[in-house]
């Protein structure tokens, strides 16, 4: 059997990919490069967002239809999978196998040859997997802890990936990043919906901080994390920080809106005070932190007053990058349930506004890295254009004139040139590049 995997969402999303491929490939499944080739296809589905949900819909019609000409088996997998929605979905365009995020162990089981195999359960085994990305990567993700005890109003995950948070054991998280790190991984980044609650819920755990030492003891230069919530980010996880070299200075740390109304009713369980309080704790340990965050515009019930407090929020804050969506009702949240959506004009409107006021920020925060030197992760190959892309400890983007780039690597770049988007630089060192990957066979 060929199997190809279609990857939508998040980072977490993308590991669970290759947690179902190293499955797939343990059961003699062959991984593939495209639906032509494949025998089975699996969509690893998002439902954050309508937008997602609208992609997913039109690859089910097409796959839909190469299964009416030539019989393949379709799969979808995630947090779309999870949902009602989703499950009519499935039945609409013939899905042969459903697995919901917590399912995903069970492909196995569900290769079996049953007419329709759908799972929702949550397997602990998930847990327990050991998930290496394709051979030469440099950068790599791992799970630490899945679900989410918060209950944002506007949000699918604790219906989709669970709303009890259950931590991966230390020991396993450990022994894979030592796998990757014998492996030539130079970056991991720890995931989770809310990766500062990691250990809370067994006492047997280390928590968040003391799990950041752990792991920036292993000796992969560049330890990341995502995400947080404000509420749980506290000042012995920026301590741990701020004390472990390998951990770079940059922080994720989502606002949603700047106005306490909208907060409240978004139940984010802080006030802009709070939040502000957390930066400026992040700042006195760390002065040089790059930060970003994300921003829903046009919640319900969100004035104009609360907008203009959003974009003030912004300014008194100063993030280095933010993640901006339109708010998006989504079927079987409270505030699909229970608020008017706003119109889509005012929405839009408010977004085009917020972005203004990104580039700004985004700029001004760019150019002040111009003349420094930075460590670029510089992942592809060099491409025709006369750069080769990567990105810095501050997970800003980063165009490095190819000449000196001999191939995927860590360098020191001294920036020369900056936009809103992007630092333009040049290598002064090279300073790793992996093995020639041993001839396979
Ligand atoms: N509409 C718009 N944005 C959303 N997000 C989550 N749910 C929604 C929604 N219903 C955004 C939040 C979250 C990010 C991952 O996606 O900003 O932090
Ligand atoms: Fe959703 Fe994040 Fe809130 Fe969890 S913390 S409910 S994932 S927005």
């Amino acid at each position: 059997m060929r199997a190809h995997i279609i990857t939508y969402g998040c980072q977490m999303n993308e590991y669970d990919t290759h947690l179902v491929a190293s499955e797939l490939a343990s059961l003699g499944v062959q991984m593939v490069g495209s639906v032509e080739e494949a025998d089975l296809v699996l969509v690893n589905t998002c439902a954050v967002r309508g937008k997602p949900v609208e992609k997913v819909k039109s690859l089910l019609g097409q796959l839909r239809k190469e299964k009416a000409r030539r019989g393949i088996l379709i799969g979808m997998m995630g947090c779309l999978a999870q949902l009602e929605e989703g499950q009519e979905i499935a039945k609409k365009f013939d899905v042969d196998i459903l697995l919901g995020p917590g399912a995903l162990t069970n492909i196995a089981e569900a290769l079996k040859g049953h007419e329709r195999f759908w799972d929702l359960a949550f397997h602990e085994e998930i847990n327990e997997r050991i998930v290496l990305p394709p051979p030469g990567a440099l950068s790599a993700h791992v799970a630490i802890i899945r679900g989410c005890n918060h209950r944002c109003t506007y949000c699918v995950v604790p219906s989709t990936r669970g709303g009890v948070e259950v931590s991966r054991p230390p020991e396993i998280i450990l022994k894979e990043v030592e796998l990757l790190r014998d492996r030539g991984v130079v970056e991991v980044t720890l995931l989770g919906q809310n990766v500062n609650s990691y250990g809370r819920d067994n006492p047997d755990y280390p928590s968040f901080a003391e799990l950041l030492r752990r792991v920036g003891e292993v000796g992969i230069p560049r330890v990341r994390f995502l995400t947080s919530h404000p509420v749980n980010f506290t000042e012995d996880i920026v301590k741990a920080i701020a004390e472990t070299p390998a951990i770079t200075r940059y922080i994720h740390l989502p606002v949603q809106s700047g106005s306490d109304r909208v907060l409240r009713r978004m139940a984010r369980e802080y006030r802009r005070a709070d939040y502000l309080k957390r930066i400026e704790t992040i700042r006195k340990y760390l002065p040089d932190v790059v930060l970003s965050t994300d921003i829903i515009v046009g919640f319900p019930g969100e004035t104009e007053a609360d907008f203009e407090e959003t974009l003030s929020l912004y300014d008194e804050v100063g993030f280095d990058h933010a993640f901006m969506f339109i708010y998006s009702a989504r079927p079987g949240t409270p505030a699909y349930k229970h608020f008017e959506d706003l119109p889509r004009e005012v929405k839009v409107e408010r977004l085009k506004r917020l972005i203004e006021k990104q580039k700004e920020w985004s700029l001004k925060k760019n150019r002040a890295w111009v003349g420094r030197e930075v460590e670029v992760l510089i992942r592809g190959r060099a491409k025709e254009t006369g750069f080769a892309e990567g990105h810095d400890r501050g997970n800003h983007p980063v165009l490095v004139a190819a000449d000196r780039v001999a191939g995927p690597g860590l360098y020191r770049v001294r920036v020369t040139e900056a936009s809103p988007h992007l630092l333009f630089g040049e290598v002064v060192e090279t300073l790793f590049r992996p093995e020639p990957l041993a001839a396979a066979g």
